[in-house]
């Protein structure tokens, strides 16, 4: 059997988009296996001073249940992404383009890929349209 090329990738994933699902789908096109970690409530509240609408088990349920994802964990800190990596064997790390640059140096572990983001959608900018409205 081939070697299966690992991907990782990471990200909130609150209130599902297709811009989440853009992405998952290219990550999954640069190699074979699609492994992705789904940011913590609590990693959440930290960066941002709220906690996500939907809350982690439904988020990590969410992303799982997508065809091109084969496997979810939670990601409890933004600083154990080079421990991840290890861990999961991964080959390639995907980030959107939000992040281009900030992850250059995980290129001591493994190839860092920046994909662009689907213009016009954010889970921020939903949030706001249904406040408004
Ligand atoms: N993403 C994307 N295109 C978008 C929105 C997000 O490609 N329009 C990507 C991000 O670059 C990231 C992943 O989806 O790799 C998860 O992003 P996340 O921060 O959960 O989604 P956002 O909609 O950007 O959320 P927020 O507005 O809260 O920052």
């Amino acid at each position: 059997m081939s070697y299966k090329r690992k991907v990782i990738t990471f990200g909130t994933f609150d209130v599902f988009h297709i811009g989440h699902i853009n992405i998952l789908e290219r990550a999954k096109a640069e190699g074979d296996y699609l492994i992705v970690g789904v940011s913590s409530d609590a990693l959440n509240f930290n960066k941002k001073q709220r906690y996500p609408i939907y809350p982690q088990d439904q988020r990590l349920k969410i992303v799982k249940s997508l065809k091109f994802v084969d496997y979810v964990f939670i990601e409890e800190s933004l600083e154990l992404k080079v421990e991840y990596i290890r861990q999961f064997s991964a080959d390639i790390l995907v980030m959107g383009d939000d992040w281009k640059g900030r992850f250059d140096d995980m290129e001591k572990y493994c190839e860092v890929i920046y994909l662009p983001r689907t213009p016009s959608i954010s889970t921020t900018e939903i949030i706001e349209v249904v406040k408004n409205n």
